[in-house]
């Protein structure tokens, strides 16, 4: 099982006295788990005992275990502070309780093992979450929410995927109590075919191109509004409401009565956020390269945190980022008339974010593309008999193809009428 290597020899040793069945059952399990040796086992089982500890730690152990010391106002604005230093120190002795109305935040993904998601990993990265989560619910207000966007993972070396951020949601779910208003999905349409080895090179799996967004809260009723966040009509919508519609039963057995002729000023939109995220010039990345400061290489797009806060918060509610990064939630909370607040470790990434305050802060983007195209799936007709299966499911290389030994490019099935 591979493991980051550790910042500090792992020198040390201590001696376990076992029997010789014991000693082999040991080494049975931890192979047969996957370990490379008794000691990486041993070692996961030790940080599976300490993440249950932290599950028992009371709120009233964070207080004290994350001290107001740990946290210094960093910037102020006419609506939102930045405060440099561990969420968790504001959450629990900054924040007062019942006081914040969306928590709109995009968690590290990796920080317990840098770039490993195996699913051990996932244990791991619920219990790094846990002090966070008794602290929004401190903190949150009953009719608040919490939204959590997440990435999924790969499991290193195999085209499998990580549980992650599944298991996170069912912990926020069945232990903190928390509500799934709904899932959202923020699909990127300018994501590239990642990770290659699987997408590109062997062809097993496709484009990962969609984040959960997870929408939770305290109650299962928290305000909200969907009217703030309509979307534009169809072209075939708008052309029924200018020419009306003959009131039937459709094929589906759904009535479509002639209410649906009424101009609600747009639809419903749904549970998939089409936002590409290219920004590659903005005031930030001037900013950030005039200065020498690191750009904040997991930006949101503003689209984002703004669909949430239009929807979930009233001007003048409490906006609280507690992963903040480059501040992006706290810019469009202000734009917006919001109060809010971002929490940052780094300093150097809340360096960068003071640019989308001053001199004013940025606008929000006024020319968006109205649509995106998506084509439905399998638009492409391509013959079975020319493109067989990788019966192996990936797990060795193809032989790399010169361009002599190219064979023709699959033909073309032809497209049944309809
Ligand atoms: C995925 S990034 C968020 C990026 C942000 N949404 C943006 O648009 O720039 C997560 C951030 O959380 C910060 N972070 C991690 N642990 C933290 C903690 N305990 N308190 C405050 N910030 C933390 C990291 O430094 C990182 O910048």
């Amino acid at each position: 099982m591979g493991r980051p290597k550790a910042n500090k020899p792992r020198n040390s040793n201590i001696n376990v006295r076992l029997t010789a069945e014991e000693r082999a059952t040991f080494d049975d399990v931890a192979a047969d788990l996957g370990f490379a040796n008794v000691s990486e086992y041993i070692r996961f089982l030790h940080n599976q005992r300490v993440g249950e500890t932290v599950q028992a730690t009371a709120a009233e152990d964070f207080k004290a275990r994350y001290p107001k010391r740990l946290i210094r106002s960093f910037h102020k604005t006419r609506l939102g502070e930045m405060i440099w230093g561990d969420s968790r120190a504001y959450l629990f002795n900054g924040a007062k309780p019942d006081s914040v109305d969306l928590i709109m935040t995009s968690p590290p993904f990796g920080l317990v093992r840098k770039k490993s998601y195996g699913n051990e990993d996932a244990d791991e990265y619920c219990n790094w979450f846990r002090p966070f989560a008794e602290g929004f619910k401190r903190a949150l207000k009953d009719d608040g929410s919490l939204v959590i966007d997440i990435g999924g993972a790969w499991i290193p070396g195999q085209p499998t995927r990580s549980l992650y951020h599944f298991k996170l949601l069912v912990m926020l779910v069945e232990e903190y109590g928390f509500h799934l208003c709904q899932e959202h999905y923020w699909w990127n349409p300018a994501k590239l075919p990642t990770p290659a080895e699987w997408v590109n090179v062997r062809r097993v799996r496709v484009k990962d191109a969609v984040n959960t967004v997870w929408w939770l809260s305290k109650t299962p009723f928290p305000k909200a509004n969907n009217r703030r966040v309509l979307a534009p009509y169809s072209k075939s919508m708008q052309d029924l409401l200018r020419n009306g519609y003959v009131a039937k039963l459709r094929p589906s057995g759904h009535d479509i009565s002639s209410k649906f002729q009424k101009d609600n000023g747009g639809s419903v939109p749904p549970n998939l956020l089409a936002i590409a995220n290219t920004e590659s010039t903005s005031r930030y990345q001037e900013y950030c390269r005039d200065n020498n400061i690191p750009i904040h290489p997991a930006r949101f797009p503003p689209q984002l945190p703004e669909y949430f806060i239009r929807f979930l918060t009233e001007p003048g509610d409490v906006v609280l980022d507690p992963f903040g990064g480059s501040c992006v939630t706290g810019a469009v909370a202000e734009v917006l008339g919001r109060r809010w607040v971002c929490c940052e470790m780094s300093e150097e990434y809340l360096d960068g974010a003071l640019a989308r305050f001053q001199p004013s802060p940025v606008p929000l983007l006024k020319d968006r593309p109205a649509s995106y195209e998506i084509a439905p799936p399998c638009a492409v007709p391509v013959d079975d008999a020319d493109t067989p299966l990788f019966a192996d499911g990936g797990a060795k290389r193809p032989p790399r193809v010169t361009e002599e030994q190219a064979e023709p490019k699959p033909k073309r099935r032809a497209r049944a009428a309809v």
